[in-house]
């Protein structure tokens, strides 16, 4: 168990003086510290051994003897935060996993990008509308989207209500994937069920292999009932510190430190800094970690990364997860895999294909094209293909629902359909349509490679 709650000893070994970006100015000292007093002696939401357990998987993701599927919202929001919601996205992320565990060959490690994704980073501090500034919205657990001043304001109380909705995620995803909602059969009949309509034709025989294969399975008396519970863990970006320091604990087992607000951790594009508060702050805990790397890396900052955040060069402890744009993984990302392999650190490699697209539609709105984000992945396929390394994952935002946010797809959206359902309030997401469809061209990826 991880309960010890953090000593001032241990606070501040977190605080340290380091250039810390993207963090709000929380106009109530003493507020801010009644917010981070009550989260400190909160319970964890994740546990030690868990996170362990995690880093053991992506530790076999970074040899090809797993593959990692992380998915969910770019920002969670409190009011979506509904049992509907969630289910619908734990299944569409179990559905996804069902058929990439069929094309790989592989088990596929199973990571909500939920219970946690409460904070944004913005390359604008403000936001002007109609000749009105205020400031931007940096996620529900900062302040509200809603363009007031009064519903902009930064207010800490919305860290412990972050901490809340992301217990309620928890227990209702925890249930779900031990409840039998995640029963192989079932996401086996939502598939069959998806790939039989005339939209989704092209994925059918697919959906009947798998079809046979669990035929096969029966028959050899395989206990779909002892199959019923899946492993399923959640991670979100590590940027407000302010949650993420009173979350962290130390292990009664080992003494060691772990972030206790989700199973893995990663820092974004954007406060990745080697010099900065935010990567000093994932290498002190012991959870498995990531961090966002684009083109934009320097290669020399990228191996001191490499020694601030895996010193021990442990398997399944540091992954990167990379976001470059179709346009130019095949191009980039070469340079970046070979100035890690004279480190002696086993990277996991995963691919978020979404960060590197996304573009302002005609209509006005921020989008991603469907076919943009398939040759991404496409193209880090290629790539890990030509240098002998390891497709080790993707990394995608998506919902449940059916919303209009990104463009294309075997039931296209276009550009004017944007305007019916769009509802994120940050990055464009997949639609539960779009997201098993790229489930299904990824498993085929998988399964060429497997060959
Ligand atoms: C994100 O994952 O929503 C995000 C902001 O990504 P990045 O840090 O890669 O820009
Ligand atoms: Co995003």
């Amino acid at each position: 168990m991880t309960t010890a709650l953090p000593s001032p000893d241990l606070r501040d070994q977190l605080a340290v003086d380091l250039p810390a970006a993207q963090q709000p100015e929380w106009p109530d000292p003493v507020a801010l510290d009644e917010a981070v007093s009550t989260l400190a002696q909160y319970p964890p939401l994740v546990f030690a051994g868990e996170c362990d357990d995690l880093r053991d998987r992506m530790a076999k993701a970074a040899i090809g003897e797993a593959f990692v599927l992380q998915g969910g919202d770019c920002a969670e929001t409190f009011a979506s935060a509904t049992a509907d919601n969630i289910r619908d996205r734990v299944k569409t992320i179990l559905q996804m996993a069902a058929v990439l565990t069929y094309g790989a060959g592989l088990p596929v490690v199973k990571v909500g990008r939920m219970a946690g994704q409460y904070a944004k980073p913005r390359s604008k501090s403000t936001e002007t509308r109609d000749g009105v500034t205020l400031p931007a919205y940096r996620g529900d657990m900062v302040n509200d989207f809603e363009f007031t001043p009064a519903a902009r304001a930064n207010d800490p109380q919305r860290l412990v209500r972050g901490y809340h909705a992301s217990a309620a995620t928890l227990n209702l995803v925890r249930a779900f994937t031990r409840g039998g909602f995640a029963d192989l059969r079932h996401v086996h009949d939502w598939n069959r069920g998806w790939a039989a309509t005339s939209a989704n034709h092209r994925y059918d025989r697919l959906a009947r292999d798998i079809d046979k294969a669990m035929r096969f399975m029966a028959a050899c008396g395989v206990d779909f009932e002892a199959m019923k519970g899946v492993d399923f863990f959640c991670a979100h970006e590590a940027l407000l510190l302010d949650y993420e320091h009173p979350m962290t604990r130390v292990d009664h087992r080992t003494g060691q430190l772990y972030d206790t607000s989700g199973h893995f951790l990663w820092v974004g594009e954007r406060t990745r800094d080697v010099g900065g508060a935010h990567l000093d702050f994932i290498s002190k805990v012991r959870n498995p970690i990531g961090m966002k790397v684009s083109d934009k890396i320097d290669l020399d900052d990228l191996r001191r990364t490499i020694d601030l955040l895996d010193p021990h060069r442990e398997p399944g402890r540091l992954t990167f997860i990379t976001r470059m744009g179709a346009g130019t993984i095949r191009e980039a990302l070469p340079e970046i895999i070979k100035a890690t392999q004279d480190t002696g650190s086993l990277i996991t490699w995963i691919c978020d294909p979404m960060h590197g697209n996304t573009f302002e539609s005609a209509s006005g709105f921020k989008t991603r094209r469907f076919d943009d984000v398939v040759d991404e992945v496409r193209g880090f396929f290629e790539v890990h293909a030509a240098l002998g390394t390891v497709p080790g994952g993707i990394h995608v935002e998506l919902t449940g629902n059916d919303v209009t946010e990104c463009i294309g797809g075997s039931l296209p959206i276009l550009d004017e359909d944007l305007n019916k359902r769009y509802e994120s309030l940050c990055d464009p997401r997949l639609n539960h349509q779009q997201s098993l469809e790229l489930a299904f061209l990824v498993a085929e990826m998988l399964a060429e490679r497997a060959g």
